[in-house]
């Protein structure tokens, strides 16, 4: 009997390890697929401007609840994850269906939707000039979909600790932290997001004290005061479409526009991070933030993966 169990979770294991997400999982069963996800991002690129950044949001909110298993594309009705209040602004469904219908075409029933997710998000970093970079695939889609799990969202409020806590808990590093938080290099922020962080700060009220005095100015005017909740603004100050590492340049000099993009420049270890991009040396040591963050995208896109059996395809995103 013990033998029959032990020989059961040995197979099991050896299923498990065939069962991994690898570069051109499609090679063979779906060859078409990543061409057809590159064609999409692009056609609607060239129509849509802010379609680089959504997409790439997308991927973060997907993989950070139940991991990057395509759940926040289902609609399931007022429970639906997709309706989470951590997943506020969150767009891009459109695209991923299109790209899902175009590749149903070709080869129905072998492409995820969590995986075209992974691959649209790297296409809208190199439209936005950012790096490319090999996406592995052979995710599997999830079948639940309730907003109650995406409550433990990382928020703008919240203390570096808890987000490196949060990060921590998804596997990612304190490196990775920063590394992707940079992704707001690209994109736009609701004057909602802005409002404590300008006129309540905790703690004393008014406004955060880390604003440079002349960007203060600035912020609220962009974002007044009983303003328009839904108006927005850049996130990286001078280069919000381009993907580069001003950002982290600007989060130094207190030009930061989220307070969780701030708080990375207040913790010592997030800190050093930050800097080290910006040693006179740094452009001959170590790795480029490009690098870093193509590496902390791949990180990002195997978090609680379903793969081999679990999960399914499904054949529109949207439904179960
Ligand atoms: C540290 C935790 C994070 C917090 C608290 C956070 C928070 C936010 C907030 C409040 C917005 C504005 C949303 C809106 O008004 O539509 C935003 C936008 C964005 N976030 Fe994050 N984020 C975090 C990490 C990340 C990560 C890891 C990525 C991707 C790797 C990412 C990519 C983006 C992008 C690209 C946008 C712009 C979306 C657009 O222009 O529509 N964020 N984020
Ligand atoms: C959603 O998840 C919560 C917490 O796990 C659970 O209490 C609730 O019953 C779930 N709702 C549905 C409709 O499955």
């Amino acid at each position: 009997m013990a033998l029959i169990f032990f020989i059961l979770i040995l197979s099991h294991l050896v299923g498990m390890s065939h069962a991994q997400l690898k570069v051109g999982f499609y090679g063979k069963t779906c060859p078409e697929a990543e061409n057809i996800v590159t064609n999409v991002v692009r056609q609607v690129a060239a129509s849509t401007q802010n379609i680089a950044p959504v997409l790439l949001r997308l991927h973060f909110h997907d993989c950070f609840v139940q991991g990057c298993d395509g759940s926040i594309l289902l609609e399931n009705g007022e429970i639906g994850e997709r309706h989470a209040f951590g997943h506020q602004g969150v767009q891009g469904f459109d695209v991923i269906e299109r790209a899902k219908e175009e590749i149903e075409k070709v080869c129905p029933g072998i492409v995820s939707c969590a995986d075209i997710v992974a691959l649209a998000a790297r296409d809208a970093i190199v439209v936005a000039n950012g790096p490319s970079y090999e996406v592995e695939t052979g995710r599997r889609d999830g079948m639940i979909s309730n907003l109650t799990l995406a409550a433990n969202m990382p928020d703008v409020s919240e203390s570096i600790q808890i987000l490196k806590a949060k990060f921590s808990q998804k596997g990612l590093s304190e490196k990775d932290l920063v590394v992707l938080s940079a992704a707001h290099t690209i994109g736009t922020t609701a004057c909602f997001f802005m409002t404590q962080r300008l006129y309540d700060f905790v703690p004393g009220g008014g406004s955060d004290p880390s604003i440079d005095p002349s960007f203060l100015p600035e912020l609220m005017a962009a974002c007044p005061r009983n303003g328009d909740v839904n108006a927005r603004l850049s996130m990286d100050r001078g280069s919000g479409e381009e993907f580069d590492n001003n950002i982290l340049q600007n989060v130094r000099s207190g030009f930061a526009v989220l307070r969780s993009d701030a708080s990375l420049y207040e913790d010592v270890d997030t800190r050093n991070i930050v800097d080290s991009y910006f040693g006179i040396f740094s452009p001959f040591l170590g790795t480029s933030f490009e690098d870093d963050f193509a590496n902390a995208m791949v990180k990002m896109g195997r978090i609680d993966v379903l793969t081999g059996k679990q999960g399914k395809i499904r054949s529109v995103c949207s439904t179960f």
